[in-house]
């Protein structure tokens, strides 16, 4: 990688997006670090505006609406060496261009998998609770219930999660859920058994994992492959009253299948993303009493945006002190990555 005392850069995102991810400090540590002009937000590679700081560039801090690194938009930036992305996937911006071009990229999708990963303890705990049932039929009825009597197996102690993904999120899941008293299964066609004991937890295959499960949480990546990985057979091995979280992608679900399960009672879900997104307004899963939708909001947000900013801004440290990232995105990963 090449080492310059204080690299040239660029920021190229929405105008709103760098205004949420930099705060003051941040961009003084950015001034610090780079030479760089805070306020040019680069939203167009081909506007004339931006020619000449994009000739001298050396680094692109990218983030959120950045316009696609196509060939075209690389020649405008002869001295273009790397790409840190400060949030999560690449795959908007980067293209095949930047590969041949022998760009090194990095991404701040570890920064961006700890707020998912938040949001899923909080599901898997108020889920075993049945806290978000539990609280709309309170709400309705103004009396207490036996909630043993109606929920058979309640509550957190010796249930069964079981992780679809050991992506960062998945993994930064299985992490968090380790001081409480829940088996943790994991299935992912590219792990190991002994790289998931070490992990903490139990490799299986995904049919056992759904049918072992008092919990399934989904971290797969959208792919070809992962597309309905949960469809109508697989739903079907849940277990009664299981309830399956979705943070990761409404694709991954067939929505129809699950949509029945729910309306049915069988099920329960906390679902972050839904497909299509957001879902029709006459659908029935905003109002069933066992599903807990909210609009795409697990992953950064508020300041939130201010660890991927720092995670970007560590990486830009470490290029100019010629050291590798620490959160690299190769072309050969992409391929199985979010
Ligand atoms: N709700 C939100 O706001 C939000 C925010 C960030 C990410 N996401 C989504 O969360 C998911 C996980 O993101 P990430 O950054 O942790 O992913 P990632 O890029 O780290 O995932 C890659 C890993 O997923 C695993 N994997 C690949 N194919 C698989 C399969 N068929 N079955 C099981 N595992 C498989 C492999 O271990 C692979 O290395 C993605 O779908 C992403 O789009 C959602």
């Amino acid at each position: 990688m090449t080492s310059t005392a204080r690299p040239a850069v660029v920021l190229a995102m929405e105008h709103d997006v760098a205004t949420a991810l930099f705060d003051q400090a941040a961009r003084h540590r950015l001034a610090r670090s780079a030479v760089v002009d805070p306020q040019t937000v680069v939203d167009d590679f081909a506007d004339p505006a931006h020619a000449p700081a994009l000739a001298g560039v050396e680094i692109l801090l990218t983030g959120w609406g950045c316009p696609r690194l196509d060939a075209a938009a690389l020649q405008t930036m002869p001295r273009l060496r790397a790409v840190i992305h400060a949030a999560g996937s690449v795959k908007h911006h980067l293209t095949d261009a930047c590969w041949e071009r022998g760009l090194v990229v990095s991404s701040a999708a570890a920064a961006n998998a700890l707020p998912v990963a938040e949001y899923t303890i909080a599901a898997i705990l108020f889920g075993g609770k049945r806290v978000v049932e539990i609280s709309r039929r309170f709400a309705g009825s103004r009396r207490y219930e036996d909630w043993n009597a109606r929920y058979p197996g309640f509550g957190n102690y010796r249930r069964t999660v079981g992780v679809i993904g050991a992506s960062l999120i998945g993994r930064r899941v299985i992490e968090l859920l380790q001081p409480y008293d829940l088996e943790i299964l994991v299935a992912d066609p590219y792990l190991d058994a002994e790289t998931a004991q070490g992990l903490g937890a139990r490799l299986t295959g995904l049919d056992e994992l759904l049918a072992a499960s008092d919990i399934v949480t989904v971290h797969a990546p959208e792919l070809p492959e992962t597309r309905h990985m949960l469809d109508r057979n697989r739903l079907g091995l849940l277990r009664d009253g299981a309830t399956l979280i979705n943070t990761a992608r409404g694709s991954l679900v067939d929505t129809a299948a699950l949509t029945k399960e729910l309306v049915a009672g069988r099920l329960h879900a906390v679902l972050d993303v839904t497909d299509p997104e957001p879902l029709p307004t006459d659908s029935p899963l905003y109002d069933l009493p066992n599903v807990l939708l909210t609009p795409h909001i697990a992953g950064s947000l508020g300041g939130e945006l201010h660890r991927m900013a720092e995670s970007a801004l560590d990486e830009l440290d470490r290029y100019a002190a010629g050291l590798a990232f620490a959160h690299p995105v190769t072309p050969g990963a992409l391929l199985r990555s979010a």
